[in-house]
């Protein structure tokens, strides 16, 4: 008989405030213990991204998704404080979508506060990113959102803030000047495009076009006044809020994104606009990196996941999902009747990327899009922990159950031309065990794999990390031995108690 589960208090004995960030390309369940911590916590509080996030949470078999609110939103009725801060891009009508569902489902957000200084995603932002997906060696394939335009205002000193809701004259002036160039560039693109591109939902369906200037400013004006209406009780200068409540309040920080996907630390150029890590997250809320009592950094395993371009070295079947999935409007539905229901055990390996994104239900929680499947590579959660620390939370380890056999990739091996890199060339044939994040040397990384016999037993219902199967734990020792990452917590299903604490 097994003693009785450990729960998260015992993880948490000491800390005041506890950070849950991602190891990897994003979607490994911030969502979900960010709502699992948030019991623990008196104040949630996001710092970094925007709408291009889709975080769930799973509930009594329901799926919550939040592009936006905090994931400790479901909270909220005890009293709990739910913040997005500072360095989030804020689309306030994704928002007050949001606001809109939780009410529908009776659900409250009255203590929800909004940074004043959160970046204003406006409409310019998604148009922009959607007429001109950036073109590398393929697309970024971006969300959609306006997350790169609306950063790179801010950069350049032409953004708004969601304060600026709460001034009409001064938003104006602001609106407009923010808009000069980028009328000057979209007047030089075919303008049925961009016409077309302005009656998507996320544009109020054709609502802020002018034939004349693409953009017609009282209609902007009008209604994101009114969003500032129904905000503005909301908006708060949450950085010194924050900063007060440091070592006297519970503070959980929930990250976004992931690592990789960072634009200082990620596989640049395909990478989101903000830097993902847990550095930028403590910025994101007004805090300083010290403040934060533990880090822990999700590691989806043993297989990983990636949406949108770039390189994925461990990634099963690579060209035939550019060929199949990756066309837009590929989705679950599609997909099932397409190629039916692979298994995990798939000999082709295309099919077997299907089969476990089938039974990993891994398609974008924000665009539906399906995720690229690789097997877990350990050069890339070597690089990544350099920025969040050894803590980890492993996820999803329940979808391999039934799997055969399982492969990691311990370090890769360079197959491209001699390459120069700072003081060295590397050379066909080098060995690589920190990932380098360089787009010439990603892309002719070969993983070098190490085959382990699956577990093939359900992992569900296990809540004490002695019950694991043996054949689990030996690949979790060479993961630990190989990376020194120690294991926190393992995450064996969706739901909020499917946890095994260490
Ligand atoms: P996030 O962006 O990091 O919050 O992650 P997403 O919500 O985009 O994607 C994670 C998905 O995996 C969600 O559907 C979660 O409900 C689900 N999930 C989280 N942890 C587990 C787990 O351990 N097992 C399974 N099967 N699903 C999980
Ligand atoms: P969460 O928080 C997975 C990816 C996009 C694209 C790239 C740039 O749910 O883990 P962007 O719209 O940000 O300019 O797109 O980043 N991306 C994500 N992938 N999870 C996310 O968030 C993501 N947010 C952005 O697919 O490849
Ligand atoms: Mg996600």
């Amino acid at each position: 008989m097994s003693s009785s589960p450990k729960n998260y208090q015992q993880l948490l004995v000491g800390v005041k405030t506890l950070a849950v960030v991602c190891n990897q390309w994003g979607d490994t369940g911030k969502g979900k213990f960010v709502d699992v911590f948030a019991e623990w916590a008196d104040i949630i509080a996001r710092g970094t991204g925007g709408a291009n996030a889709g975080h769930t949470i799973s509930l009594n078999g329901k799926e919550n998704i939040f592009h936006l609110v905090p994931s400790g939103i479901l909270h909220d009725g005890d009293g709990k404080i739910n913040i997005i801060g500072s360095g989030v891009a804020l689309d306030p009508k994704v928002v007050c979508e949001e606001l809109d569902m939780l009410k529908e489902e009776g659900l409250s957000y009255k203590n929800l506060k909004i940074s004043k200084n959160a970046k204003l995603v406006l409409p310019q932002h998604l148009v922009m990113d959607r007429a001109r997906d950036t073109i590398v060696d393929g697309k970024i394939g971006t969300t959609g959102r306006g997350i790169g335009p609306v950063y790179e205002d801010y950069v350049a000193r032409i953004g708004l803030t969601i304060n600026d809701l709460l001034n009409k004259d001064i938003f104006v002036k602001k609106l407009k000047r923010n808009l000069r160039d980028k009328i000057m560039f979209l007047k030089l693109a075919d303008q049925e495009i961009i016409k077309n591109i302005m009656q998507h939902e996320h544009l109020s369906k054709g609502r802020y076009w002018s034939a004349e200037n693409i953009f017609d400013i009282d209609a902007i004006t009008q209604n994101y006044m009114r969003y500032g209406e129904r905000l503005s009780d909301m908006i708060d200068d949450t950085d010194t809020y924050l900063r007060e409540a440091i070592g006297k309040k519970n503070i959980l920080l929930e990250g976004a994104q992931g690592n990789l996907l960072s634009v200082d630390i990620g596989t640049y150029p395909y990478v989101t606009s903000s830097d993902c890590s847990i550095s930028n997250l403590v910025k994101g809320v007004g805090l300083k990196e010290n403040d934060v009592n533990l880090t822990l950094g999700i590691v989806k395993a043993y297989y990983m996941t990636r949406v949108g371009g770039g390189p994925f070295p461990t990634e099963l079947g690579r060209d035939k999902y550019e060929e199949l999935c990756s066309k837009s409007g590929t989705t679950k539905e599609t997909e099932k009747k397409q190629f039916g229901h692979p298994t995990v055990n798939e000999k082709d390996e295309f099919l077997q990327s299907i089969g476990i994104r089938m039974a990993g239900a891994e398609y974008g929680a924000t665009t539906g899009r399906p995720r690229r499947i690789g097997w877990l590579d350990l050069a890339l959660l070597r690089h990544s922990v350099i920025y969040s620390g050894p803590n980890v939370i492993l996820t999803k380890l329940d979808v391999l159950d039934e799997c055969k056999e399982i492969k990691i990739c311990h370090a890769y091996e360079y197959v491209g031309a001699p390459y120069r890199v700072g003081k060295i060339t590397l050379k066909k044939g080098d060995r690589i065990d920190i990932a380098i994040m360089d787009n010439e040397i990603m892309k002719n990384s070969k993983p070098i794999y190490q085959t382990f016999p699956g577990w093939q037993s359900p992992l569900g219902d296990i809540r004490n990390f002695e019950d694991l199967p043996t054949n689990f734990k030996n690949i979790l020792k060479f993961v630990a031995d190989q990376t020194g990452i120690k294991t926190r917590v393992i995450s064996v299903g969706p739901d909020r108690d499917q946890n095994i604490f260490i």
